[in-house]
């Protein structure tokens, strides 16, 4: 649990870390939290990214493709989304007679906002033979205009499954994108958009931290630059960073992602180290609870937050009919190829 920043020790107090949140602050907004929960009959959803006290009250925590899958079997009459707006959006989407509420309204993405619909249909005039890719983190709009979704968990296996005869546009994610092209060796055009935080990662630092820590495996998300992937042991999304952490007999890791993920790998891997990646050119030190590399929209929800919009029912995501209609089947699409075995998936 984190909550008040406060400086590391000497030597490496430019950076602040997060201070645990006291056992007397969660205990009772827990507590408000489950009797709301039971009330509304509601599921709490959370990413990988969330702060660990939102985490920890969570009935499920996960990796955007886990999420729509929770989302997609939910029996619950309320989703408490604590992730970014367009994962909640996706849960709508898929419950479009359900309530789906997102703690802060204004938890956006990079991603999303680099890839404006209008502008995405603009592009798609230009080549009638165009197959559109797009990433999970983009808008209901653009998942409208779509002809399949992808996840970082899931996309070579839905490139590979994709249509020989197309040619296919992948947005809003370059680095992804051109990542998938290396596995599966299939030509895409690129939307150049990037997550802001995920490009803050560069080789020069990456490198510096490796020779501090020789024994530990690098573990990157696939939104990091293609000079950082190349450092890479594993480039996964974030459920498959967990699993590659607890299945690998290695002891260190080197964690290259927004630091919200370490709460889950110390908790489900004890035992084992991980460094959080510095991002430009800081050094951090094993062991810390650190903000080395935050996500700004995910921190914006907080526990209260939580318990308030439970308390409220909103912010509440509301989408036009025709949207969410037209934005169910590449979703749909998604999670169907996901499910098939016989699509052959090297990575999930
Ligand atoms: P994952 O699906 O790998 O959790 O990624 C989500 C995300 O927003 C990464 O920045
Ligand atoms: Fe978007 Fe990047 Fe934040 Fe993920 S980490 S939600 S891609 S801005």
């Amino acid at each position: 649990m984190t909550e008040v920043l406060e400086k590391q020790p000497p030597g490496v107090d430019r950076f602040p870390v997060r201070k645990p949140m006291t056992k007397e602050r969660f205990d009772p907004l827990a507590r408000e939290i489950f009797a709301l929960k039971k009330q509304l009959n509601a599921v709490i959803l959370a990413h990988n990214y969330q702060v660990p006290e939102i985490q920890d009250i969570a009935d499920y925590v996960g990796d955007s493709l886990g999420l729509s899958q929770q989302a997609a079997q939910t029996k619950a009459d309320v989703i408490v989304f604590c992730g970014v707006h367009f994962m909640a959006e996706t849960a709508k989407i898929l419950n479009p007679h359900k309530i789906v509420v997102l703690p802060d309204k204004d938890a956006g993405c990079s991603l999303e906002e680099s890839c404006p619909a209008d502008k995405l249909a603009e592009l798609q005039t230009t080549n009638p033979n165009f197959w559109t890719i797009a990433y999970i983190n983009c808008s209901a709009a653009v998942k409208a205009l779509s002809d399949v979704i992808v996840t970082s968990g899931n996309a070579e296996k839905i490139v590979r499954a994709a249509p020989q005869d197309k040619d296919l546009l992948f947005v809003p994610d370059e680095n992804l994108g051109q990542w998938v092209m290396e596995q599966t060796g299939r030509p895409m055009t690129l939307w150049k958009g990037n997550c802001y935080a995920h490009v803050e990662f560069r080789r020069d630092s990456l490198l510096k931290l490796k020779k501090q820590f020789p024994e530990a495996k690098v573990v990157v998300h696939p939104e990091s630059l293609r000079e950082v992937r190349d450092l890479a042991d594993a480039i996964c999304s974030t459920e498959k960073m967990i699993t590659y952490c607890k299945t690998s007999p290695a002891r260190q890791f080197v964690i290259v992602t927004e630091s919200g993920i370490i709460h889950r790998m110390q908790k489900e891997c004890p035992g084992k180290e991980f460094v959080c990646a510095p991002t430009f050119d800081v050094m951090r030190l094993p062991g810390d609870n650190c903000r080395c590399s935050e996500c700004k929209y995910m921190k914006l929800n907080t526990l209260e937050k939580v318990r308030d919009c439970m308390k409220r029912l909103a912010p509440r995501i509301e989408l036009p009919e025709p949207i969410l209609q037209r934005a169910r089947l590449p979703i749909e699409r998604m999670l169907e190829i996901s499910a098939n075995p016989s699509y052959g998936d090297r990575t999930r």
